[in-house]
């Protein structure tokens, strides 16, 4: 996949502007010139949020009534070798929930986007992966499952509402109501084995590409990861397991079986990395990720993802730089952003379009 040319109106501080890109591209300018907006309004065409606040809102600038991205990409078929032109677009306003296009269609649901704009964003949070909370390592799986699989968001967005349902159920029950959670319980059953089983898939493609990379970028030590579930992939055994909690359930007016519990831990030979590591091995660790996330990409949709980095790379070894670069999805195209390009060596400031960035401005 290809992004030719992106427009933003009145997105975080660019009031009106067209960035034009080629296959290697650094984006560069002095801190708070607005370079992470631009990898962040891309990131906004693939998945309908910003990875980087709640809430679409926070980025309108300042005084406007609401911003419009628009992207022109190109979707590559790897195995037919044919590409196909196409433009997203959203529009958000304050009040109002947010539109979104394909082309001239407008979408009815935002969760249709996922898949479309194929792409992947190094964050320098993305070393929340390893030390964050569960519902951090959980939220990244959904959404990189999520823009690969449709199916697996259908059944996810179906095991939200109803967990929804039956924790209120439980509530009112606590409270002396009856109520009846056997609805509840076929439909929690059944997503949670359609949610463990392709959690249980991805993890295993993470482990595998995880190691993988760290190694390749010359780090010793295994790199392993661990699912931390209860979770079965039989809806009759969840079936089981969701009634003989449901004592405690009712006690707590909560409900405590379910996929919305699972973890994943992630160990550099026999320690767990997030107690472990130097925050230099949590970065790499953390770029490991990303890459097998491009990976992914790359194999479910039959085409490489754009790859988005942000200033995560600056803090390695120049050697070690190059040798990330090399192996995040070789033929990806690239968008990175510097204050200044006096880390990147000529050779490989000769492949890449500079694009300079001043105060919200093509400089
Ligand atoms: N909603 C908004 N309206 C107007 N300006 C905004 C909005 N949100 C953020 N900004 C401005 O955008 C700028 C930050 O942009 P960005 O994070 O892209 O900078 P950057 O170039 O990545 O900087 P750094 O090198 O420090 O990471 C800040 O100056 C901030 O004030
Ligand atoms: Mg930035």
């Amino acid at each position: 996949m290809q992004i030719s040319r992106l427009w933003l109106l009145n997105f975080r501080n660019y009031e009106n502007a067209t960035l034009d890109f080629a296959d290697n591209n650094l984006i560069v300018g002095p801190n708070g010139a607005g370079k992470t907006n631009v990898l962040e309004a891309i990131d906004i065409l693939a998945t309908s949020r910003s990875k980087i606040v709640n809430g679409l809102n926070k980025c309108i600038r300042y005084g406007q009534p609401g911003f419009a991205i628009n992207g022109q990409f190109a979707a590559g078929d790897d195995k037919s070798g044919e590409s196909t032109a196409f433009t997203a677009a959203l529009r958000q306003e304050h009040g109002a929930g947010r539109v979104i296009k394909i082309n001239e269609e407008t979408l009815s649901r935002a969760s249709e986007l996922l898949g479309r704009v194929n792409s992947v964003l190094f964050l320098p949070s993305d070393m929340e992966i390893i030390h964050g909370q569960p519902v951090q390592r959980r939220k990244y799986l959904d959404i990189v499952i999520s823009q690969a699989e449709p199916e697996y968001c259908r059944a996810l967005q179906i095991y939200v509402r109803a967990l929804k349902q039956r924790n209120e159920l439980l509530k009112n029950m606590r409270a002396g109501q009856s109520g009846d959670l056997a609805v509840w319980d076929a439909q929690l059953a059944d997503c949670a084995a359609r949610i463990m089983t392709a959690r249980q898939e991805y993890l295993e493609f993470f482990a595998r590409e995880t190691a993988q990379f760290y190694n390749a970028m010359g780090f010793t030590g295994r790199l392993t990861l661990q699912y931390k579930t209860k979770t079965l992939s039989d809806k009759q055994k969840n079936l089981d397991a969701l009634q003989n909690s449901r004592a405690e359930d009712l006690r707590f007016g909560r409900t405590h079986f379910g996929p919305h519990t699972d973890d994943f831990e992630i160990y550099l030979d026999e320690n767990k990395a997030a107690e472990f590591c130097s925050q230099g091995q949590k970065r790499l660790i953390s770029i490991a990720f990303k890459c097998a996330e491009a990976k992914i990409k790359k194999q479910k949709l039959d085409d490489p993802p754009i790859v988005l980095i942000d200033d995560v790379l600056l803090e390695l070894d120049l050697i070690r730089l190059h040798k990330i670069i090399a192996a995040i999805a070789p033929r990806s195209q690239k968008i990175f952003t510097v204050t200044d390009t006096g880390r990147f060596a000529p050779e490989l400031l000769k492949d890449m379009r500079i694009i300079k960035i001043e105060n919200g401005k093509l400089a």
